[in-house]
């Protein structure tokens, strides 16, 4: 039996469905080996929500489709990002008595978690993620894994994110429509950091800035943890949509032009260079100038990186980030982008993508583009989420040892060795 790893991303310009199995490199750490991935234009999103539910579902029809058919078997369930404006996050508190002789519990963790969860909602609103920033032994101590210690307190600041219960349903509406169960709803900024990210960059502080088609998602690292996330409601179809307005073409063309002759630092482009393309109510081509294009399209792009420093500042974190900002999402490879970014910001700026750092085997070419960080990074988070349910059957079925995740981890890659052939 191999466990299976799925993951279905539903973004405002494409549906991806990708399929793993959870295997083990030389050194026994997980693993992933890509078995099937399919993909289908996007239909009935808007800005990263489902605004059309029959549409959605027929392209995520479409792209399972395609991945079972790589795969050569029914997917039966994924995990699946989800986005758009409805999302909320908030910061809260949560704490837990300790019983001091058996020292902190996973259940004590448990029940902090709980407690910070416990926020007043606005009506319509329920809670997606409930993630541990930061663990604190009695009032003063931080503990990155507190399980064991003595205590007579536990707390958690936990970062909270919300989302439209409607929003929520739409989403797992076109999925189940399919036979496919809903592992779990990831915000796709969560993902896309665990497919570009290095370690000391979320160690050190970063924000990872996925600038996809619709939206423009932010989540920032400190100490290893997730801080702050966001989603601005501005991604590269605006770049287009901004070129097809001021240019006077259908918007294909528009698109076309930005991905062939794109570039969002006008200095870098030749003052006389020209490009041709159709425009509405004419036969023929018409010439563009290329530097007055890459303008307009400098336009929006400055104003993505401004509306994110204006948020990141907001929150108290754009000082905190020392290792810049990481972008990735299909218009990250606009040409430019970092280096406007490293401009306008005065921080490091980089683009990433899923490529060979990741414990990913048999990825094509095709995934290894910024366009599939929220894709990849989904299967990544499945493949994290899959080895603590391994742990907690694995605890289950062994009676339990007494507290080291180290050891449970190190059980666990055994145990998976033995169900897993090869
Ligand atoms: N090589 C490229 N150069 C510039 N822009 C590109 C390139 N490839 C894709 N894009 C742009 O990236 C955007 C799509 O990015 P992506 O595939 O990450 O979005 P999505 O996941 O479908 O949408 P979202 O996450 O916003 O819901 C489009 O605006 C597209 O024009
Ligand atoms: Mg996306």
């Amino acid at each position: 039996m191999q466990e299976i790893i799925s993951a279905i991303d539903i973004g405002t310009t494409k549906i991806c469905a990708l399929t793993a199995g959870l295997t083990h490199d030389s050194l026994g750490n997980l693993a992933l080996r890509i078995l099937g991935e399919g993909q289908a234009p996007s239909r009935g999103i808007r800005r990263g929500a489902v605004v059309n539910v029959a549409e959605v579902t027929a392209a995520v029809g479409e792209a399972v489709e395609a991945c079972e058919q790589a795969m050569g078997q029914h997917m039966t369930s994924a995990y699946v990002g989800i986005a758009g404006s409805h999302i909320q996050t908030l910061n809260s508190r949560g704490v837990s008595p300790v019983d001091r002789r058996a020292g902190v519990t996973g259940a004590d963790m448990q029940r902090a978690l709980e407690g910070a969860r416990a926020v007043a909602l606005p009506q319509n609103q329920e809670v997606i993620h409930t993630i541990a920033r930061h663990w604190v032994v009695d009032g003063q101590v931080e503990a990155q894994q507190p399980v064991g210690m003595s205590a007579y307190r536990l707390e958690v600041d936990a970062h909270i994110v919300t989302g439209s219960s409607t929003a929520i349903q739409n989403v797992v509406q076109c999925i189940t429509t399919h036979g496919v169960d809903v592992d779990d709803l990831v915000l796709e900024p969560l993902a896309s950091n665990e497919a570009v990210l290095r370690p000391e960059e979320r160690r050190m502080g970063v924000a990872v800035m996925d600038v996809g088609g619709g939206t423009t998602d932010v989540a920032v690292f400190r100490d290893d943890g997730l801080c702050h996330t966001f989603i601005l409601d501005v991604g590269g179809n605006h770049l287009t949509n901004d070129l097809a307005e001021v240019l006077h073409t259908p918007f294909e063309t528009a698109e076309m032009l930005k991905l062939r002759h794109g570039h969002v630092i006008p200095e870098r482009v030749a003052e006389d260079e020209m490009v041709w393309a159709t425009v509405f109510g004419e036969r023929g081509e018409r010439n563009f100038n290329r530097r007055f294009m890459s303008e307009v399209l400098a336009c929006r792009a400055e104003e993505i990186f401004e509306q994110a420093k204006a948020q990141l500042t907001k929150a108290g974190f754009f000082a905190k980030i020392p290792a810049g900002i990481v972008l990735t999402g299909g218009a990250s490879q606009l040409p430019g982008m970092a280096e406007l970014g490293r401009n306008l910001l005065g921080t490091p700026v980089r683009v990433g993508a899923p490529g060979s750092h990741l414990p990913i085997a048999a990825m094509s070419r095709a995934l290894q583009s910024p366009a599939f960080a929220t894709s990849v990074g989904l299967l990544l988070w499945g493949m994290r989420e899959d080895a603590r349910s391994l742990h907690r059957r694995f605890r289950a079925e062994a009676g339990g040892p007494g507290g080291d995740a180290s050891v449970w981890m190190g059980q666990t890659v055994k145990w998976l060795k033995n169900l897993l052939p090869g």
